[in-house]
């Protein structure tokens, strides 16, 4: 045989390979294919034992042809077999789409049927304060709203018979020895938990209910929701609660707010102060434009309170602050009177 013979034998098998590659219709019967187009049992493989009967000069050309045709073959095969896979992959897509559109519009139906309830406007005040906290790097702690006098007053530097006991107006209740179980006056007795349990750096807020002997009002109530920060690390001075304040009531309500610290007392904290916002004049919606508005207590944890809780003041210092959730709300959704919020009338949670 003569190299151009055999270019003739290989240009009659590439055309028999070509109809083979486009007759099979998956990459399996393609695979099947494969010994007799490529492989061992191929006309190529075959012609390859007619270079040693060739003229010793005709061989190398003879091989190349044969090289060049492998490849090219080859080259078709591989290609075919990636468009067959892509083929059922695509079909295989097609098939598993769920037609969905029956489940949707029963969906529908459903909830128009039904009103959908909402979050009561304290939840959502709640909600945004622990979002913006966390924001902050902080985590949410809870802790139970009936709870040891030791807890909300004595870990807390308020020692019996203390006179600021008395400001809190606390329901105790009728369990263990006199007057030592309570409703909690305050969110504080959680940052007694939070640093019995857990070692410092300690970044936390703790939010949730409180309870007071008042009588309903429009600015009081019995129950009410605190939501108290406690940050206990290596060098915390009172520069960073002061920003820490100023830069949560910014997030909250925007960069217009702005803040300042008054000297207070508060038997867990030393120094200590009052925190009041100021709300900006273009706040044309809220009746405190133009004023300074009391928020909440803060200060630098007093050492007592570490010594109570095992945490060394020498090694460590933190601030802690803590402020009604409830009060935000009203401003924040325009509301007067604080006992909206309890009486549960559908038609006024709605709005929110
Ligand atoms: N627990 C205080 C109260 O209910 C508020 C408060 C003041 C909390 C100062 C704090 C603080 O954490 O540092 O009146």
């Amino acid at each position: 045989m003569t190299p151009q013979e055999l270019r003739q034998k290989l240009d009659e098998n590439r055309a028999v390979v070509l109809d083979a590659l486009a007759k099979a219709k998956t990459a399996e019967e393609l695979a099947q294919l494969k010994n007799s187009l490529v492989g061992k049992t191929s006309a190529i493989s075959e012609l390859r034992s007619v270079v040693g009967d060739m003229e010793k000069e005709q061989r190398p050309e003879a091989g190349q042809i044969l090289n060049e045709a492998y490849e090219d073959v080859s080259g078709l095969y591989d290609n075919r077999l990636k468009e067959l896979i892509a083929e059922q992959n695509l079909n295989q897509q097609k098939d598993e789409v769920q037609d969905l559109s029956a489940v949707i519009s029963a969906t529908k139906s459903f909830s128009q049927s039904i009103k959908a309830g909402r979050l009561h406007p304290i939840t959502q005040m709640q909600w945004r304060l622990e979002d913006v906290f966390c924001a902050m790097g902080y985590t949410v702690v809870e802790g139970p709203e009936v709870e040891s006098e030791w807890n909300n007053f004595g870990a807390l530097n308020f020692p019996l018979g203390h006179p600021a006991r008395d400001m809190y107006d606390t329901f105790y209740v009728d369990h263990g020895e006199p007057q030592s179980t309570l409703l909690r006056t305050h969110t504080s007795p959680v940052q007694v938990r939070t640093m019995l349990s857990q070692p410092p750096p300690i970044y936390v807020v703790a939010p949730g209910r409180c309870y007071r002997q008042d009588t309903a009002d429009s600015t009081h109530m019995p129950v009410f929701h605190q939501i108290e920060g406690l940050v206990v690390d290596k060098g915390i001075q009172f520069g960073d609660l002061a920003g820490t304040i100023d830069k949560f009531i910014k997030a909250i309500f925007g960069n217009e707010f702005k803040t300042r610290l008054r000297p207070s007392y508060f038997p867990f904290t030393e120094p200590s102060a009052e925190f009041d916002i100021f709300v900006p004049e273009t706040e044309t919606n809220n009746k405190n434009a133009g004023k300074w508005i009391e928020m909440g207590g803060c200060g630098m944890v007093h050492p007592n309170v570490f010594e109570a809780c095992g945490i060394n003041p020498s090694e460590y210092t933190g601030f802690a602050f803590g402020f009604g959730i409830d009060r935000l709300a009203m401003m924040e959704f325009g509301i007067d009177d604080l006992r909206e919020f309890w009486n549960g009338d559908i038609r006024f949670l709605r709005q929110f």
